[in-house]
């Protein structure tokens, strides 16, 4: 079976969730690579809904392998609930979860961090969702981050923390004297962890290349989407590691090589919770209808998600840097009643047309869509598993996109359950 990375195409929140789940049959371990408990992977099985923040959906699965990269920010308190969770549903983990020791740890500080910073921003602020992965990322890239290691090792521990809270003196000086010495014991607390993390800890790049040398598949499970990428999203309104199929390589340490597909995930419509450019964002009553049949909302935050149009040229955007090479998509459903449906194909910006993403926030707020428009097939698609009975109008809505970007959808998905999925 081949190395697979499923990857999200849009803002996030595109049902990556669903569908890493049913490639899970196929593979023997699932490893996530970037980002943190700013995800929130949604996976419904019979009556039961799952929402998985930083471990691995295939933790689902019994006998699968689930993989915490090092390029992930894991907040150790998060992990150990979001476990105790698990523990609580009869799913078992021992000896199944094996995390990166190089993994950096998001601290108690890095959530009041961002929380003064977005305040401080204004109306600028990101919009972020509060779990502290922006400055957690910002003290990894300058050198002075806490490893998951480091918890074995108290001395260094304290004098990182100890420089941290230093280091950010200026930002934290506006907390009362209380609270910021509540803040370093309660960071100081972390140590005690210690016990817990250490049968979890693991080379995770050695047991990655040793499995592919034993030819065992794995599924590179994707956080967050493209367009949330800090290098390709919308700048700065994205999250803070890359989010791209790129990130696999360094957030788990395989090489490109071992990377046989790349599977990309879109919404039939568009979606993005926080702030920034949403160029076919519906702001008006069919926004909220989209929000409403689509139970937009947040599942780590429980924010409403601001809704729109497909958007061809973003999609494109995702296929060239993920290199995707087949299409899941999810939520067609949505669309049912809807007696017209619209899909972006281009941006009239200053009198042109453009077709090509561009990462110039100033063209992304103040382009106007062009829209192609289809009549909706106002019809009951819900749990449909067989391409031929869409009616013609969401069959030709389908085609129409994997026409356009060339490109195969193999898989649409017409409601949450596993089997209320399309396989083509
Ligand atoms: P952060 O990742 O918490 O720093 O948030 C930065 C931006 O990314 C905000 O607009 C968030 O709403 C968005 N974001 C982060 N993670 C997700 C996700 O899993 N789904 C959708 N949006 C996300």
């Amino acid at each position: 079976m081949p190395n697979r990375v499923v990857v999200g195409m849009q803002w996030g929140d595109e049902g990556k969730g669903k569908i890493v789940d049913l490639l899970t049959e196929e593979a023997d371990i699932i490893a996530r690579y970037s980002g943190g408990a700013n995800a929130g992977h949604t996976v419904v099985i019979n009556e039961d809904r799952f929402i998985l923040h930083l471990i691995p959906t295939g933790i689902l699965h019994e006998r699968k392998i689930c993989v915490i990269g090092n390029g992930v920010v894991i907040d150790l308190k998060h992990l150990f609930s979001e476990l105790e969770e698990l523990k609580k549903r009869d799913i078992r983990f021992q000896r199944r979860l094996l995390i990166s020791q190089s993994a950096h740890l998001v601290m108690p500080y890095h959530k009041v961090e961002e929380r003064l910073e977005e305040e401080a921003r204004g109306k600028g602020r990101i919009g972020s969702t509060g779990r502290g992965i922006g400055p957690a990322y910002q003290d990894k890239m300058a050198r002075r981050g806490i490893r998951a290691m480091d918890i074995f090792n108290p001395r260094l521990f304290k004098q990182k923390v100890e420089w941290n809270l230093k280091v950010k003196d200026d930002l934290l000086s506006a907390l009362p004297e209380h609270e910021l010495i509540a803040l370093k014991n309660k960071s100081l607390d972390v140590l005690k962890l210690n016990r817990k993390v250490k049968p979890l800890l693991a080379d995770v790049s050695w047991f990655l290349n040793q499995s592919i040398k034993k030819r065992k598949s794995i599924l590179f499970e994707g956080a967050q989407g493209t367009l949330l990428d800090v290098d390709f999203g919308t700048y700065p309104y994205c999250t803070s590691s890359n989010t791209t199929a790129g990130a696999v390589c360094t957030g788990l340490g395989i090489a490109p090589s071992a990377i046989d597909e790349v599977i990309g995930v879109t919404k039939a419509y568009t979606t993005r919770v926080g702030n920034g450019p949403f160029p076919t964002e519906e702001k008006g009553k069919l926004g909220k209808i989209l929000q409403e049949r689509g139970n937009e909302f947040g599942a780590t935050t429980g924010r409403p998600r601001r809704c729109g149009w497909l958007d061809l040229v973003l999609l494109k955007h995702s296929l060239r840097i993920n290199g995707i090479s087949k299409i899941a998509l999810t939520k067609l459903d949505v669309l049912d009643q809807l007696d017209k449906i619209k899909v972006c194909v281009g941006y009239k910006y200053r009198g042109k047309i453009l077709t090509e993403f561009v990462p110039d926030l100033r063209i992304l707020e103040n382009c106007q869509p062009v829209y192609k428009e289809f009549a909706g097939w106002q019809k009951t698609i819900g749990g449909t598993t067989n391409f031929k009975k869409l009616p013609e109008r969401a069959k030709r809505y389908v085609d129409f996109i994997s026409r356009k970007l060339n490109t195969l959808i193999f898989m649409i998905s017409t409601g949450d359950k596993r089997n209320q999925t399309i396989r083509l």
